[in-house]
């Protein structure tokens, strides 16, 4: 069978660091994504043909943007000489915390692999689409490229090398995010966070880690609740994110299980039992935002999404 000429895919956004695992844990978002089409062409190597959507602008040079960055290591190592073009539809704001980046490098290697004489196993576009994304965070963690790519709460014990480990969600957690109107770039984010922390609060975050680990294990919501707290990054990271603390106090009044910031913010996620709680904490965060003068979208839902899939060319 000769490989297609054309692929789109598409790739979910998703909530990273959920807290307790900065740089480790992570699961989709299905309500917002980006959507990646790849072309092939005449001439070698990767050139970005369009950026649309609600991103503004991004780096057109192939080697400075996420998905062709991605692509032109995914070609390097399977397709030399081949040449593609790059269509990338975004659906994630640039700078909002819910893996923008991370989506459009997953989606390209997705659509990418599609047009290979022999596509890779999904497993093998994880290095990829990781050194894609690091092009914008400016460091190298898979927390939003694994539940991107493969769906699922997921823990990054290593992204280099990979080891990728999915969790089980309890049947009944659920997620709210408010994806507020603010922009905020990773690289300042991490450039906020000390370089040591106190042992007391390493040893309680690692408590807290393994708290909503075993919790997810054993289904035990309440383990999961009284363990969902971040001592190490929320600390430094809250005063960059407007109305934060008017937006976590909401959601825990409306009784979600824990809430912190998305990824790197401005975007805050709450995990909660069940559909209502989670559309009371979604509708509770949102209306927070608006109250400090910030507007915001909301989306909840389940924990356990599905990661990118392939919509033409398989
Ligand atoms: N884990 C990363 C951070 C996610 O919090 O900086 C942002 O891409």
């Amino acid at each position: 069978m000769t490989a297609p000429s054309r692929a789109t895919a598409f790739a979910p956004a998703s909530v990273s660091n959920l807290a307790v695992g900065f740089d480790l844990l992570g699961h989709p978002i299905g309500a917002w994504g980006d959507r990646v089409t790849v072309i092939r062409r005449d001439a070698p190597g990767v050139s970005i043909g369009e950026v649309t959507g609600v991103a503004g602008p991004l780096p057109m040079e192939a080697a400075a943007n996420t998905a062709g960055a991605a692509l032109l290591r995914l070609l390097g190592d399977h397709a030399p000489g081949v040449g593609v073009e790059v269509r990338i539809e975004k659906g994630i704001p640039l700078g909002s915390g819910i893996g923008g980046s991370a989506a459009s490098a997953v989606a390209a290697v997705v659509a990418g692999n599609a047009l290979l004489d022999a596509p890779l196993p999904v497993e093998a576009l994880f290095p990829y689409a990781l050194s894609g994304e690091a092009i914008a965070s400016g460091a190298v963690h898979g927390d939003n490229v694994a539940p991107s790519l493969f769906g699922g709460l997921v823990l990054v014990r290593s992204a280099e090398p990979p080891d990728v480990v999915p969790l089980p969600a309890p049947d009944a957690l659920r997620c709210a995010v408010a994806l507020p109107r603010l922009r905020l770039d990773t690289r300042e984010a991490r450039a906020v966070l000390p370089k040591a922390f106190p042992l007391r609060d390493i040893v309680r975050q690692t408590a807290n880690l393994a708290g909503v680990v075993a919790g997810c294990f054993r289904g035990d919501l309440a383990l999961v609740g009284r363990s969902l707290e971040d001592v190490l990054v929320e600390p430094h990271r809250a005063p960059l994110v407007a109305g934060f603390a008017g937006v976590k106090a909401a959601a825990l009044a409306a009784g979600a299980l824990g809430c912190s910031i998305s990824g790197a913010g401005p975007s805050v996620f709450a995990w909660c039992e069940g559909d209502a709680a989670a559309d009371a904490a979604r509708e509770a965060m949102v209306a927070a935002f608006a109250a400090a003068g910030v507007e915001a979208s909301g989306w909840s839902g389940p924990v356990a999404g599905a990661g990118a899939r392939l919509e033409e060319g398989a």
